[in-house]
């Protein structure tokens, strides 16, 4: 522990799910941690609860990742209130699954503006404070939709394929800077987001099939990201560039049963 230490780190959607496990995670490490949250009530308890639980600091600034301005804005008054961000983790994002025939244009640009976007605006944010610094470390929270695809889950897929596209593409232009960018591609994760997309299954028993066709037969924790996000995070991670961490119990790479 204490990998992190003086850090400075950014971690969008901190407020809940997973990560909220990150900011926890990282503060833990020694982190300095700006909740980066839509939601206020959410974005304010988890920041008041790292700054009572650890020797850091944490802050909320209330930020849509989606609205570039915002994302600037977030940025500015990070380096304004704890200075130049060492660390970026990009996990704000949002599942719009549908036939694809079916779903709007607003269905479309939401769930691009927040999942593809959101991570861009704050890459184009960030970077230049970490060429300052002449170190940096970015962790896009990506998906196994980012290489495999479920039917009827359109188009968040399309969204995280292009979250990979974006984490190897800066990966290789900023590799020789002292900034390096990966991505984690969690599997089936029990977070709010999950909860919600269960109780609106038609089948009660929908959790409790999912759980049986995971290969270690349970979903996994939010904590088990953060871990690997520390990890990539940290100055252990140097050589590491451009990769995609799969961590999803198995799931992926089992044929069928
Ligand atoms: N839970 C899973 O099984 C799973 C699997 C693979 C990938 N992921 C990815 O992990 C990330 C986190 O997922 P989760 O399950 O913790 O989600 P969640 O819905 O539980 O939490 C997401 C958080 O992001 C915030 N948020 C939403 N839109 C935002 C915006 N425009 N700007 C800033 N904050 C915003 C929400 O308020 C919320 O606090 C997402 O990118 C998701 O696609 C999740």
């Amino acid at each position: 522990m204490n990998r992190l230490r003086e850090k400075v780190a950014i971690v969008t959607g901190a407020g809940q799910g997973i990560g909220e496990a990150i900011a926890r995670r990282f503060a833990d490490e020694g982190a300095h941690v700006v909740v980066a949250e839509l939601n206020p009530e959410l974005g304010e308890r988890v920041a008041r609860d790292l700054r009572e639980g650890s020797g850091t600091e944490a802050i909320f600034i209330k930020t849509d990742v989606a609205d570039a301005r915002s994302v600037d804005a977030m940025t500015a008054e990070t380096v304004e209130r704890l200075g130049r961000p060492d660390i970026l983790v990009n996990n704000a994002g949002i599942a719009v699954f549908g036939d694809p025939l079916e779903i709007t244009d607003g269905d479309w640009a939401r769930c691009m503006s927040v999942d593809l976007d959101g991570a861009w605006f704050c890459c184009r944010a960030a970077l230049p404070h970490m060429l300052a610094k002449g170190q940096g470390a970015i962790v896009n929270i990506a998906s196994n939709h980012s290489f495999q695809v479920i039917r009827n889950t359109f188009p968040y897929p399309v969204a995280k394929h292009g979250l990979l596209g974006l984490t190897r593409s800066l990966a290789i232009e900023y590799a020789d800077k002292g900034i390096t960018v990966n991505a984690i591609s969690p599997g089936y994760i029990a977070t709010p987001l999950n909860d919600r997309l269960f109780a609106e299954n038609l089948d009660p028993d929908a959790r409790a099939k999912v759980e049986a066709r995971q290969p270690v037969k349970r979903l996994g924790k939010p904590e088990e990201i953060a871990a690997v996000a520390a990890m990539l995070a940290s100055d252990e991670a140097r050589f590491i560039v451009g990769a995609n961490i799969v961590v999803d119990g198995g799931v992926t790479i089992r044929m069928y049963e």
